[in-house]
């Protein structure tokens, strides 16, 4: 028998890493105003992708400035290492990268630990990672980040076949009956989103087109119409 997962809420969950840094906080309230449920927070080495952007002191600043959850994406190597120090520093909800664990007991290791702290816990893959081989995983974490660009920077173009990875695991999902948070991050626009959330794709991280020059709140009312629009209408 196939268990139909109830219909998991949209949010949007804003990129920082096209903010400008220094000055944060008035964007912060920005993004809440417009009715953004999460902050995206990036987490860069320069080892695991090729770019450095924030790391626990940066994030417990920004901790101060703002009561919207905390989801970060650790773009780090060696993961496990620095959980305590992101739940420390306020994370809500960590994601961190499969391909940055050597054997899946790592995995799900890093998985009991988050869980351990009392915050979500997501875990995420490149684009040229198969989705199969998270499958596994899924009964155990909150969320499931696909990346729609290869991880490092904002900016890139869309990865067409991400929606089709989102299908499959949206399919899955509800095959098993786990009421699943699908995250998709990188290039998504108001021009595309609209795909991704046919594609069971319902947390939303957008970098550029919020921060683009123009009105942060309007540019994140942009978005939340057309999840509304969507909800309406399924
Ligand atoms: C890329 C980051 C993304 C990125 C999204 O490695 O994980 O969160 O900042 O930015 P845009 O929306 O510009 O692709
Ligand atoms: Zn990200």
């Amino acid at each position: 028998m196939i268990v139909e997962a109830d219909k998991p809420m949209i949010k949007l969950s804003p990129s920082i890493l096209a903010a400008d840094f220094s000055c944060i906080a008035p964007q912060l309230t920005a993004l809440k105003n417009g009715g953004a449920h999460y902050v995206h927070l990036d987490i860069m080495d320069g080892h695991f992708v090729p770019n450095i952007s924030i790391g626990p002191p940066v994030v417990a600043a920004l901790r101060k400035h703002t009561d919207l959850v905390f989801d970060v994406h650790l773009m780090i190597a060696n993961p496990k290492e620095y959980i305590e120090r992101f739940v420390s520093a306020g994370a809500d909800i960590i994601t961190f990268h499969t391909e940055a664990c050597w054997h899946p007991d790592e995995v799900m290791r890093i998985i009991d630990m988050v869980h351990a702290r009392g915050k979500k816990v997501g875990i995420s893959i490149k684009p040229d990672t198969a989705i199969q081989s998270i499958l596994r995983f899924v009964p155990h974490v909150d969320m499931v980040l696909i990346m729609s660009v290869y991880p490092g920077f904002g900016g890139q173009g869309f990865i067409a076949e991400s929606l089709w990875r989102a299908r499959q695991l949206r399919d899955f999902a509800n095959k098993i009956g786990k009421d699943l948070d699908i995250e998709m991050d990188g290039g998504i626009t108001t021009d595309n989103v609209r795909d991704l959330l046919d594609a069971g794709v319902n947390v939303i991280v957008a970098g550029s087109d919020i921060f683009n020059g123009g009105s942060i709140e309007a540019a994140t009312q942009g978005f939340i119409s057309i999840f509304e629009e969507h909800m309406r209408a399924n």
